[in-house]
């Protein structure tokens, strides 16, 4: 077998799911209702009209995920804790269920030698908050904290990396702005409060989380990457690349890694209750960056956004440009001086799969995870203090408004019968953890 460079030794290769997107049972032991239980109901809000009431059923079969991770060899797993399990209203009286569930997952995985790496908000608000305001009120950011010291009270023996928050522009703008994902409004303004009470969350919630853990512990947040990138090697597209608004990196990495928003973010926030020394609690250190990666764009000068360089593209219709990964891993390592460890957080790919003679041939995955890996063993390369990388998804899953119409997972779901078969990019991640390196598929 042919092989790059090895990665580092110690190196935390793993799969990410979330919460809402696998577990269903949305109805037990005493879980309460999400603003994604809501969203569902509402009419066309998701392509095929389904929920996550079901979806993957690991909150029966999380036994059996767990076994499956080991196979496959994983050293870390990152799943996402749903905030109604553990406070059904939102805050005040706690579920012992909902905390039991978690405890058993964690000491199933821990049983099989898989770290947990833990995202306390995967986007399942309790509706009950957003009666109240949601991420609109800054209220939001204390609830969000006492929420994380409930959590990290009950795992935190047990769990030492966690995460506050996925992906807030995701929460901020698809739910507010877009009306594209929960609660499905429509309004600017909401948008902006609710952008700046996550940045607000985020701080309050990892200085909650400091003071309910111990030494060991690690905290940080996942932000959502999507590159702006010359699509040539010219000096004018270079430039246009560079001036182009990149919403995602000025709205959210930069705030917290300068403790500033930048003027054309400003003019974005027009209405949010942004307060004197709210910047540099944002501004805290975290010990780690999560980064999701899927897509870059390409920028031409005076064209914009261009899709005329014959890239590849996904189910999802994103572009398949695994350059954009290394563009975005250096970037935050300059940004950062260095000094802040970085995992890729999410990494995949949806392509549509068939099951045949009880294996999934799917060679469009395996190509696309291959190239980010090689993307990613690059930026080490270039000095990249890159920990680890967790693929997106283990399962088959509930993709939010485009429900189980798409398929990131390295491990099929049939969803009448829950059975599970692993994908042949599946025997490929295990493969590439067993070398730790990017080894070539096997044909
Ligand atoms: C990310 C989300 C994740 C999944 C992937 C495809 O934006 O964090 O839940 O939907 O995209």
């Amino acid at each position: 077998m042919n092989t790059t460079p090895s990665f580092p030794p110690g190196f935390l290769w793993g799969t990410a799911t979330s919460s809402y997107q696998i577990e269903g049972a949305a109805n037990e032991d005493g879980r309460g209702r999400s603003i994604w239980d809501d969203f569902c109901r509402y009419k066309d809000a998701i392509t095929d009209g389904s929920d996550g009431s079901v979806a993957c059923d690991h909150y029966h079969r999380y036994r059996e995920d767990v076994a499956l991770m080991k196979q496959l060899g994983l050293k870390a797993y990152r799943f996402s804790i749903a905030w109604p399990r553990i406070l059904p209203e939102g805050r005040g009286a706690i579920n012992p269920k909902g905390i039991a569930f978690y405890d058993r997952l964690v000491d199933e995985l821990l049983a099989a030698n898989i770290r947990p790496f833990v995202t306390l908000y995967h986007w399942d608000l309790p509706s009950a908050l957003n009666a109240q305001g949601g991420w609109t009120t800054r209220d939001s950011a204390a609830w969000f904290a006492d929420y994380a010291t409930v959590v990290v009270r009950a795992l935190g023996d047990r769990v030492k990396d966690w995460i506050t928050l996925n992906e807030p522009w995701c929460s901020a703008y698809l739910g507010y702005e877009f009306g594209m994902h929960a609660p499905g409004y429509q309004n600017k303004a909401l948008a902006a409060r609710a952008a700046h009470n996550l940045l607000l969350a985020h701080a309050l919630g990892m200085q909650a989380i400091r003071a309910a853990a111990d030494a060991e512990t690690r905290v940080g947040i996942t932000l959502n990457f999507e590159p702006r990138l010359p699509a040539s090697d010219s000096e004018e597209d270079r430039q246009a690349a560079e001036q182009e608004f990149d919403w995602m990196y000025e709205g959210f990495a930069e705030p917290i890694l300068t403790g500033a928003y930048g003027q054309r973010m400003l003019d974005r926030l027009a209405g949010a209750d942004i307060r004197a020394g709210d910047m540099a609690m944002i501004a805290a250190r975290n010990d780690f960056i999560g980064v999701n990666y899927y897509s870059a764009v390409h920028i031409r000068a005076g064209r914009g956004a261009v899709y005329d360089d014959d890239p590849e593209f996904t189910l999802m219709g994103w572009a398949v440009r695994p350059h954009g990964l290394h563009a975005i891993l250096t970037k935050l390592h300059r940004a950062t001086h260095g000094r802040t460890p970085i995992y890729v957080t999410e990494n995949g790919a949806s392509f549509t799969d068939m099951v045949t003679d009880g294996r999934v041939h799917d060679v469009r995955r395996v190509a696309y995870l291959r190239a980010h890996f090689a993307a990613a063993q690059r930026a080490i390369q270039d000095g990249v203090d890159l920990r680890g990388y967790f693929v997106w998804s283990l399962l088959d899953n509930f993709e939010w408004a485009l429900g189980y119409q798409q398929f990131f997972g390295i491990v099929h779901v049939d969803y009448t019968t829950q059975k599970r078969t692993i994908k042949d990019s599946g025997y490929y991640l295990r493969d590439v953890i067993a070398a730790n390196a990017v080894v070539e598929p096997s044909a």
